[in-house]
């Protein structure tokens, strides 16, 4: 008897269990559409660290290739007889180098370029080497020979792709030649002979792949622009970040040095140089060949709406303590014009200054700019007192152009609560948070935006990822609470309009931040668990927000709810449902979802579950196993408006389905 009652209770107790866990259903009210979810939604930010201009994005191959370093041979070697003269023939970049017998026929003169960590070319690939040059005793025929070596081979010849030029003027002139290298090498140089007697000069050494993103000439590597159109982005913000401000205000990203003929576009020196010193890079520079001109152009060809930040006259805070770093407030005008003039560099027709300018570039059109960012992470007064002046004149010329302040870079606490506030005041359009966070801080902001103000500025969640606590670089676990924070955005489509994860790239060789979204070197490139996190949102971000609830209550990861995050969204153009449900926890987890609200006619079909797991938390894609964690698509089919779904252990999961009338 004892017996039979043990057994009926332990009955009595699995039901219940089972009970329990039926509670994970999850109700996706399809009868009535939430709010609009803006096509800038999510997006991409860049900014020059980590290598990701040049030596990076930008495909051009050679370093210091106009001799302006402060070290004006930095990433050269010579040979022979070469000396750096400075009164070349473009003002800003004046100096080059002159190549002179070396006084002896078995003797040679000539430079080796190491290229950014070496430089990288594929066999059969073409590479247009150009260079300004010129006979400086006249004359008319010098000659160079340009190589591209494998310095460290035991090969017969060093040179796997030989070619020679024939210099033919007194005058500067543009000279170039195609290498097509036999062989694949990722770190070789490019070696240039003095190949006759009388001296060259010469300038502005360039080597490029023929093989460009859409082929364009002084353009950037195929297959990380790639990357980034695969995004499906909906904004991209440029040029940072920290770049932005400069570490003085002599080295903030200055775009009127951005554009125009790159062989004038003067050096920049990268603050990422020495921001980090246990990371130093004292070969790191912005050659600003990659512009602003070649970030619109970018923009409008992955269809992104562009959202430049420009300085607001105060150099990065952290940096400087001492307020005369920064511009006075009375001091601001030529900052304010400088804003106005990018606003007219983008739309302006081709009669304005600065619409000329775009147009002299290729692109009589506008770009339609819509947005633009004042000042990057500032804070205290001083940074709403000089946003304040900016809003003003940029409301007068520009109504239509919608203005995005910050709220500093913490993503709470003294400045962030007494930004807001601020921000609101001065009526800025959004708000740009940053947010580089440990995993407890992504596991409890599920709901951060379900009560911000809906009547204040948009959010902008302009850089974020989540830093594991020890654990500061990819790894799956970290992307995984980033996709369940993202729920969170979602859901709050109606305040957060605009959300980019940083940074975007990182050289293997060459970072000073982790983690990153995509990782190259000089001739592969690695897309993240967090990219894919990116993209499956992109990809799936839908027109509208829809209701999810699981016992009424949005599933944001609070207590009682089983670390499960999830929202939904309908998709107008597709006609279609999309739920994204993340499980952050290590144990399977039944999760109905059931499509309330369909009418008796409506049916779900062409069901995909498309799933991004990994059992090792600590993993991601590396450039030696580049697909090891990617989404996975299978089919599903939903039953009776439901699906039984179950949820494996630490899985980011998007089901769609199309709804169709029977
Ligand atoms: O993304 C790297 C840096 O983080 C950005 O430059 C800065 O805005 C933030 O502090």
């Amino acid at each position: 008897m004892r017996i039979r009652r043990t057994l009926f209770t332990a009955w009595v107790l699995s039901a219940a269990l089972s009970l329990a866990a039926q509670t994970n259903e999850l109700v996706i009210q399809t009868k009535k559409l939430g709010a609009e979810i803006q096509p800038t939604m999510y997006g991409l930010f860049f900014e020059d660290i980590n290598y990701a201009a040049d030596g990076g994005l930008y495909a051009e191959l050679v370093k210091n290739r106009s001799f302006e370093f402060p070290q004006h041979l930095m990433g050269w070697k010579t040979f022979g007889k070469v000396s750096v003269q400075d009164d070349g023939p473009f003002e800003r970049n004046p100096h080059y180098v002159r190549l002179s017998y070396p006084g002896h026929p078995q003797k040679h003169t000539g430079l080796d370029n190491e290229g950014f960590f070496g430089i990288g070319v594929k066999s059969g690939e073409e590479y247009r080497f150009s260079v300004w040059a010129r006979l400086p005793e006249g004359g008319t025929a010098g000659k160079i020979r340009i190589e591209l070596v494998k310095t460290n081979s035991n090969a017969e010849r060093q040179a796997f792709a030989t070619q020679e030029l024939t210099i033919d003027s007194k005058e500067w002139k543009k000279y170039q030649v195609m290498l097509k290298p036999d062989m694949t090498e990722a770190k070789s140089t490019l070696r240039i002979f003095l190949a006759s007697q009388g001296p060259i000069d010469l300038e502005h050494i360039s080597l490029f792949p023929v093989d460009t993103w859409k082929g364009h000439e002084n353009g950037l590597r195929k297959d990380l622009a790639q990357a980034l159109a695969d995004i499906h982005p909906g904004v991209f913000r440029f040029p940072g970040g920290c770049i932005v401000e400069g570490t003085d205000l002599n080295t903030r990203y200055n775009w009127k040095n951005s554009i125009g003929p790159v062989e004038n576009r003067p050096l920049n020196e990268n603050r990422w140089q020495y921001t980090f010193p246990h990371r130093f890079f004292p070969d790191y520079y912005q050659s600003y060949g990659l512009g602003f001109y070649e970030y619109f152009l970018l923009s409008e060809e992955i269809g992104a709406a562009p959202l430049p930040i420009v300085s607001c006259g105060l150099a990065c805070q952290f940096q400087n303590t001492d307020p005369k770093a920064h511009v006075p407030v009375e001091e601001l005008g030529s900052y304010i014009q400088d804003a106005l003039d990018l606003i007219e560099f983008a739309n302006g027709d081709t009669t304005s200054v600065w619409g000329r300018k775009r147009a002299a570039m290729g692109h009589p059109a506008s770009f339609h700019l819509k947005f633009i960012g004042i000042g990057n992470e500032q804070w205290g007064p001083e940074y709403p007192a000089r946003l304040e002046l900016f809003v003003k004149a940029i409301r007068k010329a520009h109504p239509e152009i919608k203005i995005v302040g910050s709220s500093g870079p913490d993503s709470e606490g003294k400045q962030f609560e007494y930004l807001w506030p601020e921000m609101k005041r001065l009526k800025v359009d959004l708000v740009d948070e940053h947010f580089y966070r440990p995993e407890s801080w992504f596991l409890s902001q599920g709901a951060r935006y379900d009560n911000y103000d809906r009547k204040g500025p948009k959010v902008f969640a302009g850089e974020y990822a989540c830093h594991g606590k020890g654990k500061k670089w990819n790894h799956f676990y970290a992307s995984l609470l980033e996709a369940a924070f993202m729920t969170g955005m979602e859901r709050n489509a109606d305040v957060v309009q605009m959300a980019t994860y940083a940074p975007l790239f990182a050289h293997v060789d060459g970072w000073q931040w982790r983690p990153d979204m995509i990782w190259f070197d000089n001739l592969n490139a690695v897309r993240t668990v967090s990219y894919y996190v990116q993209q499956l949102y992109a990809q799936n971000k839908g027109t509208n927000v829809i209701s999810l609830t699981m016992n009424g209550k949005p599933v944001t990861g609070a207590e009682g709810q089983d670390g499960l995050f999830a929202s939904a969204v309908w998709d107008g153009p597709t006609h279609s449902y999309i739920v994204k449900v993340i499980n952050t926890t290590d144990k399977t987890l039944r999760v109905p979802l059931t499509f309330a609200g369909l009418k008796r006619q409506d049916e779900l079909t062409n069901g995909i579950c498309i799933k991004l797991h990994s059992s090792d938390l600590d993993s991601d894609n590396t450039i030696e196993h580049p697909f090891a964690i990617v989404p996975e698509t299978t089919s599903v089919s939903v039953y009776d408006r439901a699906l039984d779904a179950e949820l494996e252990p630490y899985t980011f999961t998007v089901y769609k389905f199309t709804k169709s009338a029977k």
